[in-house]
């Protein structure tokens, strides 16, 4: 199936960017958020971006409008999910509100729209089982920033058929991404089972006083060549975001690797989420 029409549920950090993806490729998407200025700072998000690339000349600001035109804002769930084709969930990292939200979607959308999460960490089968349509439900797992960022992991819930599964990297490919398929639906997938253990250990060093947060993201970056280091990093995408996925990941794998530093649990509690709130290990100007 090519997909055309999408919705995308949450203008958040990774909502906002999954969306206008969706517009760049021609697909007309409707974004929806629980409230007006949720919306609001999505789209105000997604005008920045269209025009740093405009700037850019990656397209012109006529088609930066025609891309802008093709999302259409909604606080209406039963609205933006009424002829869609695919259904990309991108909500905040709680296993109930993220059920509750599709067991809702599935009574509005139409029987043969695909569902797919964008959740970092949980479990494909579990948001599965809220809907009466676990087998066209997938994982679709963006990176941050969406815009920039290549790579979405399709994963497979226990009843997700082959069907959903190419429907999910066709629209991968039209979105200009590249595909990896996780064939088991496991906590962390592949990428943030690597990636947290990383970050969280970087916080380990900042607790045991070994560098300097600037040092180790330095040792990161000249010494393995990642584009930031694992702190700004972890500021990047969100300190509550690393913590939620960490816990999953250690309830989940039952491994004690996976424990979160208490250094992170302290800074998620005073606040202290990295970019989206101005302040982590370094400042993020508004
Ligand atoms: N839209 C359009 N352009 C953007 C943009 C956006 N959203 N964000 C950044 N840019 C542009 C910048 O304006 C800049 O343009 P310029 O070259 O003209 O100045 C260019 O991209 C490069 O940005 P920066 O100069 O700010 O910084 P970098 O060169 O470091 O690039 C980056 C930014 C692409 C984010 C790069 O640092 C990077 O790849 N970082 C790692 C990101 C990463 O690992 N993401 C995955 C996180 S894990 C995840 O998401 C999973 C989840 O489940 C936790």
């Amino acid at each position: 199936m090519s997909v055309k029409k999408v919705a995308v549920l949450g203008a958040g950090l990774m909502g906002h960017g999954i969306a206008q993806v969706a517009a760049q490729a021609g697909m007309i998407v409707s974004l929806t958020d629980v409230e007006q200025k949720f919306l609001d700072n999505g789209l105000e998000m997604i005008r920045g971006s269209l025009s740093k690339f405009a700037e850019k000349g990656v397209f012109s600001k006529d088609e930066a409008e025609q891309i802008f035109a093709r999302i259409h804002p909604t606080l209406d769930l039963d609205k933006a999910v009424q002829d869609a084709e695919l259904v990309i969930e991108a909500a905040p990292e709680n296993v109930d509100l993220k059920k509750d939200l599709w067991r809702r979607v599935d009574q509005y959308a139409p029987s043969k729209a695909i569902f797919a999460s964008n959740t970092s960490s949980i479990s494909i089968s579990e948001l599965a089982s809220a809907t009466k349509r676990p087998e066209r439900f997938c994982g679709m797992h963006f990176f941050n920033p969406p815009q920039l960022m290549k790579l979405i992991e399709i994963v497979r819930g226990a009843r997700t058929t082959d069907e959903t599964m190419s429907t999910a990297v066709q629209t991968c490919k039209a979105l200009g991404k590249e595909p990896v398929i996780v064939k088991r639906d496991v906590a962390g997938f592949v990428v943030n089972r690597i990636m947290i253990p990383a970050l969280n250990e970087a916080l380990f060093l900042v607790e045991e006083g070994v560098a300097d947060p600037e040092d180790i993201d330095k040792a990161i970056t000249l010494g393995l060549n990642w584009p930031m280091g694992p702190l700004r990093l972890a500021d990047y995408v969100g300190l509550d975001t690393a913590l939620a996925v960490a816990e999953v990941l250690q309830k989940e794998l039952g491994d004690p690797k996976f424990r979160p530093s208490p250094l992170l649990r302290q800074m998620v509690r005073g606040g202290l989420l990295g970019r989206k709130t101005g302040k982590g290990f370094y400042d993020w100007p508004r």
